[in-house]
């Protein structure tokens, strides 16, 4: 069972050229993310939503982990089965890192799923809404991402490890995004000690016992190395 759990949001990656949602300049403030991030969006206008997504696929594929994610692969790798890692994100940079416990809540954009049938299947690097699903052969498929009105991915198990952990991380998120914004309250209360590691203080912020504030590509390395001391 781990014994820390870090929840990452957008902000990891961003230093990796991948944009966060609500920051200025962020994927939200150029998209209605009821066009491109709800199944009632993809019911309308398919090619739009494909559209975004295989841009966001292509900017995923030509970017490259950064010390944060490294550091993250790291402290995984130097405490065997100590370490769990829930990302909100859809990148697959953590994976690229060298991390392997990792549960991509809201999806990935390097999968595919048939929206009918649910069939997964390797994302190709462009997908169009004509694209049959290999499974049933119907022509609904769909990045395999969580939307929104949709159930995230793996709930159960984070629901179980956030209850046992003795430190629980927030890396990167804003806290507006639910249920990811209550796992900090849930291990508090559980008994975790909570630090959030951010650009700035987030909107669940006073959930946090401990506060790292800056860019992650400097601040992760800093807070892996300290775990890394006290657990020698
Ligand atoms: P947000 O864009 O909401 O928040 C990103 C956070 O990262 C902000 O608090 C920034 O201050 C911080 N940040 C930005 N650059 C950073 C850096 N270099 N180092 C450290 N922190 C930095 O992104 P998320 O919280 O991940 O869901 O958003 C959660 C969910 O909302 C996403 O998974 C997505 C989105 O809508 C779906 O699409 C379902």
């Amino acid at each position: 069972m781990a014994r820390i759990m870090i929840l990452t949001g957008a902000g990891i990656s961003a230093e990796s050229g991948l944009g966060t949602f609500r920051d200025k300049d962020g994927l939200w403030t150029k998209y209605r993310l009821e066009d491109v991030a709800t199944p009632q969006g993809f019911r309308r206008n398919p090619a739009q939503v494909h559209a975004f997504y295989n841009a966001r696929r292509a900017n995923c594929a030509a970017a490259a982990p950064n010390a944060a994610h490294v550091a993250l692969a790291r402290l995984e790798a130097t405490l065997p089965g100590q370490v769990l890692l829930v990302t909100q994100n859809v990148d697959d940079l953590h994976q690229r890192a060298g991390s392997q416990n990792v549960l991509q809540m809201h999806g990935a954009l390097m999968r595919a799923t048939c929206h009918t049938c649910r069939h997964t299947w390797p994302a190709p690097a462009e997908m169009q809404p004509t694209d049959p699903c290999p499974a049933c052969a119907r022509k609904a498929t769909r990045p395999d991402v969580v939307w929104f009105g949709e159930m995230p991915y793996h709930m159960d198990a984070i629901a179980e490890a956030v209850e046992r952990v003795e430190i629980f991380a927030a890396i990167g998120t804003s806290g507006q995004v639910w249920p990811a914004a209550g796992f900090a309250a849930a291990a508090r209360r559980a008994g975790a000690h909570c630090v959030e590691l951010n650009m700035e203080r987030s909107e669940i912020s006073e959930e946090f016992n401990e506060h790292r504030l800056g860019p992650a590509s400097s601040i992760v390395p800093e807070w892996v190395q300290d775990i890394l001391n006290a657990s020698r």
